[in-house]
């Protein structure tokens, strides 16, 4: 356990008095608790649960509300209540008007509603077709390898009812994660996770025990890029991690790979008329970017699946959620200090990383209205200097980019609270930059700017018709395919 050998010598000589050690725990053993033989390629968690209740019990519980604790993360809460991203970010809905990102985008929820989560979402979220079920379903593997090209491009539901009807709703499964013969932790996602690793030159057989515990997360928990013919059908899905390194995978390196190939532009941002690439989710890639914790060789779950006590035995919790919500349980293995304190730690942490993204996020959103100033004077003859209007768009994408980073990783910061600061000061600087050269730029041309940029910001959030309500009670959210009901 080459992993918790680095956490115990920090523990040993790296730490302030602060961060007295409670001793981290000895991980469970991994036995059934019946001799009950899985079948490979067996995706029913019901049939891995024969051998392991304790698990499969704890896994069934991510379809429960969570319980309270947290101040950003309160979607599908005590009160039930699913948070609209938009709503609390209203400057990403005019960032974002353009695609069905724009349209409905919610906070996550449990691992047991990601696919009827995809199917009540707004149909627009979909159009990139059966690709939106690599991080979905634990058939995504098999389908990649034998549908090929039709797996990315074809329809979204076309490849769902690939999927034999009574796993058709079933999400991230034992066997995503695990070997059927001994337990031991596996990375199925060979197309995309595997690839990316190769590409920085990292073979999967030296990961460390530590880096595999933070890589089966890393398999869905990750930013991705999903490849566009001329006809806009997609073609293919990967991680931008090249130029990178384990450890380091950079905003700066993902930005240059983002924009390196016209097929990774995804789609077409209204407001400026730009095609710009995106970015989803990156978890594992701010955490293990050089952050206190992944350098401690503290792994993902350590802090969302920590060790529980279940009668005489001792497991991983499977119920996958925010260490908020369960006392901070995972934090006193290591941390001495009081749960009350370590959750203001992370309160303020969020709040000020909460804060800097606003400001950036409203300041990339008004350079974007004045792109929209700017192109409306061109088509009306004026005639914009393209030197400054080009250079302002590199600037422009620059910081629109890093906003997209840091609002679409879930932690608020956490997982590496000074990259999450400095990605965002950066951003506020190209954005600031861009700005100042457009409105030169406006001025030469002969076009009266306001000092103040009205963003028009309802228009944005009353064009998503049904889902323009700030908090959408999750009982009111419709299933277009006319499945089950978001509740069961
Ligand atoms: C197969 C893809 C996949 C894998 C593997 C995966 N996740 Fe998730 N995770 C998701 C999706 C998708 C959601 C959002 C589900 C929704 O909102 O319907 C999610 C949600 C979550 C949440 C929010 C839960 C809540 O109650 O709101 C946490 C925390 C989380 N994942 C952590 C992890 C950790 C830690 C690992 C590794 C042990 C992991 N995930 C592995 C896809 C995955
Ligand atoms: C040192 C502890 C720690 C580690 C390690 C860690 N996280 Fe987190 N994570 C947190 C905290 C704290 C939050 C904020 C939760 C909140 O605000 O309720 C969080 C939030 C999240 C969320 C959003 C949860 C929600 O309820 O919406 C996801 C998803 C997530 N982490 C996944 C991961 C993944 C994947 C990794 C590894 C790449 C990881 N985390 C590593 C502590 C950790
Ligand atoms: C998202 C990934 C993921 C999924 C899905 C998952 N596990 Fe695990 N599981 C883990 C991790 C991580 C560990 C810790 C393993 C380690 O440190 O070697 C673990 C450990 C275990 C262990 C060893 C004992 C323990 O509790 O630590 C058993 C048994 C187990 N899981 C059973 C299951 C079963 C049964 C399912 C399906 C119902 C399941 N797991 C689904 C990630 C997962
Ligand atoms: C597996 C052990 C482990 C777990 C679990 C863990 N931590 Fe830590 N934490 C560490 C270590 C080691 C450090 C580095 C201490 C140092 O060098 O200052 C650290 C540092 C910190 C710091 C200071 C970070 C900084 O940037 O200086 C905070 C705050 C913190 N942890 C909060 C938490 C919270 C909250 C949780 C639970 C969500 C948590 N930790 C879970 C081991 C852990």
């Amino acid at each position: 356990m080459k992993g918790w050998g680095v956490v115990l010598l920090v523990f040993t000589f790296c730490l302030p008095p602060v961060f007295f050690i409670a001793g981290c725990q000895e991980p469970p053993k991994t036995e059934a608790v019946r001799p009950v033989k899985i079948a490979s390629g067996d995706v029913d968690p019901a049939h891995w649960g024969k051998a392991y209740p304790i698990e499969y019990e704890r896994w069934k519980k991510t379809k429960e509300p969570d319980p309270a604790g947290s101040k950003y993360k309160r979607t599908f809460g005590p009160d039930r209540v699913i948070y609209d991203r938009l709503s609390e970010y209203p400057f990403s809905a005019l960032l974002y008007n353009g695609w069905g990102f724009g349209v409905e985008y919610n906070e996550p929820r449990g691992h047991f509603y990601m696919i009827r989560d995809q199917l009540s979402v707004d149909p627009s979220r979909l159009k990139a077709g059966g690709v939106c079920l690599t991080c979905k379903t634990p058939y995504a593997p098999q389908f990649e390898k034998e549908m090929g090209h039709d797996y990315y491009s074809r329809p979204y539901k076309e490849i769902w009812e690939n999927i034999p009807e009574k796993y058709r709703k079933l999400g991230v499964s034992c066997i995503d994660c695990h070997d059927n013969n001994d337990m031991t932790l596996r990375l199925s996602r060979g197309f995309t996770l595997v690839k990316a690793l190769k590409d920085m030159g990292v073979q999967p057989e030296d990961l460390t025990h530590q880096q595999m515990r933070s890589m089966v997360c890393a398999q869905c928990h990750v930013t991705y890029v999903v490849t566009k013919d001329k006809d806009m059908k997609s073609t293919g899905v990967f991680f931008p991690w090249q130029g990178s390194k384990l450890g380091g995978i950079t905003i700066e390196n993902i930005i240059k790979k983002l924009r390196s190939d016209p097929s990774y532009l995804e789609w077409k941002q209204a407001v400026t008329g730009f095609k710009l690439a995106y970015i989803r989710h990156p978890e594992f890639e701010l955490f293990s970017n050089n952050s206190v914790h992944w350098n401690a060789g503290v792994s993902c779950p350590d802090c969302h699946m920590p060790y529980v006590k279940v009668g005489t035995y001792k497991v991983s919790d499977h119920r996958v959620m925010s260490p908020l919500k369960n006392g901070l349980k995972a934090c006193v293995q290591c941390h001495a200090e009081s749960p009350d304190w370590l959750r203001r730690q992370v309160f303020n942490i969020q709040d000020r990383t909460a804060s800097l993204l606003l400001r950036a996020g409203y300041e990339t959103a008004v350079v974007a209205k004045l792109f929209e100033t700017a192109n409306n004077a061109q088509a009306a003859g004026k005639a914009v200097d393209k030197v400054m209007y080009d250079k302002a768009k590199d600037f422009y994408e620059e910081a629109f980019y890093r906003v997209v980073f840091i609002g679409a990783e879930n932690s608020v910061g956490f997982h590496n609270p000074p990259e999450a600061l400095r990605v965002l000061g950066d951003a506020v600087a190209f954005a600031s930059r861009s700005e100042a050269i457009l409105r030169n730029a406006l001025a030469r041309a002969g076009v009266d700017v306001p000092q103040n940029v009205d963003l028009d910001l309802n228009k944005y959030l009353d064009k998503r018709g049904e889902k323009k309500l700030k908090f959408i009670p999750a009982q009111e959210i419709k299933d277009p395919f006319g499945t089950q009901a978001r509740f069961e």
